[in-house]
């Protein structure tokens, strides 16, 4: 990995140190040069000049291959989104639910693939079924398996949650969900560009992502693959031209084919083209270095962290079980003021809630920092975070 190259690619490190992917990453010049090139030649020539519109709509196509071949789908199963939050509520609300279906997910669930199934809830298209999670936050497929029975329609888990990083047995999840002809929904928001995906080893039906996360592309961007032979039974949420194609013969409209169905409208075309930028980003890194140099940064940050006096840092304590996110407490401090002060040194970390609500609980705190540091990240930027954190106990912190 070439970190100085990777680093002139990415401007905002001159002045800062970002260290919170888990929220957004800055993308790479590459990534806002394919947007901005593009909306300069919507300026220059106009969107619809037939030539650049063409060429246009096949980069679209190309970058829908590209996507679909990062995670090891086909071009058919793969469909753009805003957000991780729309391509979950694709599925969500696009599968027809029948009396009596059970949908079992963990307490671990960032409220994106949480609250749109407590709406089919209340709405009496389903029954929720939460499997309770202990402080190591790894689901234990064991338990998962017994909560399965013959109304149990779908498993959905984030591969990894936002607030604690611990990585998700996805493919035991799977294994297990598909031996009781169980759907399975993995929410990859935490883990497309940071972890090898591929669909088909890992036997998933749905996989929904955000692309402003670890792989670094835009704001806005986001995607979801639809096992093919399950496309027919996705009913889009949204219709319009995008999605449809009209018979002039018969004056009816039925969905298309493929994943695509659920595009309404106009594809968010400068996402799309960041999208695409980002996955040969990470491609030229390349998907296995990325994953290695997250984990031996994770393992040096909780390292470094652990010698701060008075820190409770939270997630699994197994380091095997950890990626990329790092939650924690110091004594005397309040999380807003450790990210206040780090930012006011240049370093961006976040605090909150995460909406980790069992986290919180089962730690008995309100709110936590959180370190989230990508391959960018040096361990000197680590070491220069925490010797500030130390530096404000020393000033404001009491023991
Ligand atoms: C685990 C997880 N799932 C889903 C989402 C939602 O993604 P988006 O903000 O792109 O809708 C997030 C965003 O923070 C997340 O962390």
């Amino acid at each position: 990995m070439n970190l100085e190259q990777i680093r002139k690619d990415t401007p905002l490190h001159k002045k800062y140190s970002y260290i919170n992917t888990a929220a957004a990453s800055p993308p790479p010049q590459q990534v806002v040069d394919a947007m901005t090139d593009y909306l300069q030649k919507t300026a220059s020539l106009g969107p619809y000049l037939p030539a650049f519109r063409k060429e246009i709509y096949v980069k679209v196509d190309e970058i829908r291959g590209k996507v679909a071949e990062f995670i090891g789908a086909s071009s058919k199963e793969i469909a753009f989104s805003k957000n991780g939050t729309e391509a979950i509520n694709f599925i969500v609300n696009g599968l027809k639910w029948n009396e009596g279906d059970e949908v079992i997910l963990a307490d671990l669930e960032f409220h994106s693939n949480f609250v749109p199934w407590l709406k089919l809830q209340s709405e009496g298209k389903i029954k929720l079924k939460v499997l309770k999670t202990d402080k190591s936050g790894v689901i234990s497929v064991q338990e998962l398996e017994k909560m399965i029975n013959p109304n149990t329609r779908m498993i959905t888990v984030s591969h990894l949650p936002n607030a604690s990083g611990a990585l998700q047995p996805v493919e035991e999840i799977c294994k297990v969900a598909k031996k009781h002809n169980v759907l399975t929904l993995i929410n990859a928001s935490q883990t497309l560009g940071l972890v090898p995906i591929d669909v088909k080893k890992l036997d998933c039906d749905f996989l929904a992502a955000c692309g402003r996360k670890w792989l670094r592309g835009p704001e806005g961007s986001g995607i979801l693959y639809i096992r093919e032979e399950l496309i027919d039974y996705i009913e889009p949420t949204l219709i319009g031209w995008g999605g449809t194609v009209w018979d002039f013969d018969t004056n009816e409209f039925s969905y298309l084919p493929i994943a695509k169905r659920v595009e309404a409208g106009c594809p968010v075309i400068p996402s799309i083209l960041g999208l695409g930028a980002a996955v040969d980003y990470a491609w030229a890194i390349g998907i296995e270095s990325i994953y290695q140099r997250v984990k031996d940064l994770t393992e040096y940050t909780v390292k470094q962290l652990s010698t701060i006096p008075g820190i409770s840092i939270y997630g699994p304590e197994d380091i095997k079980n950890r990626l990329a996110i790092i939650p924690f407490n110091v004594k005397g401090l309040t999380p807003e003021r450790i990210t206040e002060f780090l930012e006011e040194n240049h370093i961006i970390i976040e605090a909150g809630t995460f909406m980790a609500n069992t986290m919180l609980q089962q730690y008995r705190i309100n709110k936590m920092a959180r370190f989230s540091p990508h391959y960018f990240n040096t361990k000197e930027e680590i070491e220069r975070a925490v010797d500030l954190i130390k530096t404000l106990i020393r000033k404001e912190g009491q023991q």
